[in-house]
């Protein structure tokens, strides 16, 4: 008998595509801290110190358990000197000095409003900051240019930051399977983004759109948006070509994690759902996120945004990989096959430079097998 016999402990790999991340987990209080510092960082364009603390974050997300001392951190990966130093004060204090001042400031919580705005980024965010507006409100008096998305963004403001449920995903999900069926039997619909890692809200609802005959999805967007457009479904959309074949700088290395298949942003009017439309819980005109069109009360519809993606059946595979997310599970997937495998990955395709070529796969499975992971479930990819 071996009486003091204790299970090894797991040890912590360092890349986020290589642990297992689920969406609950036991250390919501540090990490919404740490986040709060990587979005800070993310409105003052500093990316490398966006994505330490968000490393930081994801490491206290695949623990099993509460962090309740420094002692817990031993041998974790990834926490630097500064995250360390938040934690610390948290778990001693119960808050971070420097985490709260960052929450309660104008100026973050001004980028946050602003950059709130569908079709507002960092860039656009902090010249509107140092022009002194302050909300999507300040937009309209100071008569701003908005370009198309931007408008909308303003327009609908409160809907698009009301989140997403899941049974508002699964109506939409129904209405773009009839529209992508109607115009192109055979197509293959699959839910991507945050919804497939099991979310119930979400900021959007994500599609990923093929057909098992390669060719046969070439063109297709603009028949599906003129179908949702004629039955009175679209507030807004822009679409745009695949640019994948006319690239010249090589499939598996775009100028940015922009991909180039035919794509849509959307906003889709959803009639509201029976249940939704007369609750007190509703947030619709609840004053929070001060909106500029005033909603009818017991309006009928709400606006929502939708993704559409396209991809040819050869690259699906890589696509839904690509588009499930999360973001640093993405960003994690790329730095492991570059850094570790010497190889390239898009959501086009994985680029193996030793052998100089091209690794076919048909499923998600065969991906992890090519970069010699251990496949990872979307349910597990909430890095
Ligand atoms: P919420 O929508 O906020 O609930 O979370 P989400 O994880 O669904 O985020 P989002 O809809 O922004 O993105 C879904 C996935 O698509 C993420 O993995 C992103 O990295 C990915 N994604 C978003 N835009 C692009 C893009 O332009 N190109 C590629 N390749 N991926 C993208
Ligand atoms: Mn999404
Ligand atoms: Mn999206």
């Amino acid at each position: 008998p071996k009486p003091f016999e204790t299970t090894p402990a797991v040890k912590m790999k360092s890349y986020a595509c290589q642990r297992r991340t689920p969406l609950k987990h036991h250390n919501s209080f540090l990490t919404d801290a740490l986040e709060i510092l990587a979005q800070n960082a993310e409105f003052s364009e500093n990316e490398g110190r966006s994505v330490a603390f968000r490393r930081s974050a994801s490491v206290l997300k695949a623990l099993p358990h509460v962090v309740r001392s420094m002692g817990d951190l031993k041998d974790l990966p990834c926490l630097g000197e500064h995250s360390l130093r938040v934690i610390k004060e948290i778990l001693e204090d119960g808050t971070s000095s420097e985490v709260e001042s960052t929450r309660q400031s104008e100026q973050f919580q001004a980028m946050k409003a602003l950059t709130d705005v569908f079709g507002v980024g960092v860039r656009t965010a902090d010249r509107w900051f140092r022009e002194g507006l302050r909300s999507p409100l300040d937009l309209i008096p100071t008569g701003q240019k908005l370009n198309h998305a931007q408008q909308a963004g303003v327009k609908y403001y409160n809907d698009l930051n009301t989140p997403v449920t899941k049974k508002e995903a699964m109506v939409i999900s129904d209405i773009v399977e009839k529209a992508v069926k109607a115009v192109l039997p055979g197509a293959i619909i699959t839910l991507t983004g945050g919804f497939r890692r099991g979310k119930e809200l979400g900021h959007d609802v994500d599609f990923l759109i093929t057909h098992p005959e390669e060719g046969a999805e070439e063109r297709l967007m603009p028949k599906i948006v003129n179908w949702l457009d004629n039955q009175g479904l679209l507030l807004y959309q822009k679409t745009t070509r695949n640019s994948y074949l006319e690239s010249k700088d090589g499939p598996a290395r775009p100028a940015s994690n922009m991909d180039r298949f035919e794509r849509c942003f959307s906003i889709f009017k959803l009639e509201q759902l029976e249940s939704d439309t007369h609750t007190e819980t509703s947030s619709y005109n609840s004053g929070r996120a001060a909106g500029t069109e005033e909603r009818h009360a017991g309006s009928t519809w709400r606006a929502v945004r939708v993704d559409l993606v396209v991809s040819p059946y050869s690259q699906f595979a890589f696509a839904t990989l690509g588009w499930t997310g999360s973001k640093l599970f993405e960003r994690e997937l790329r730095r492991w096959a570059g850094q570790e495998k010497g190889m390239s990955l898009s959501s086009h395709a994985l680029y193996d430079s030793k052998q100089q070529r091209y690794l076919r796969a048909n499923s998600e499975e065969e991906i992890f097998a090519h970069l010699g992971l251990e496949y990872i479930p979307p349910s597990e990819r909430n890095a």
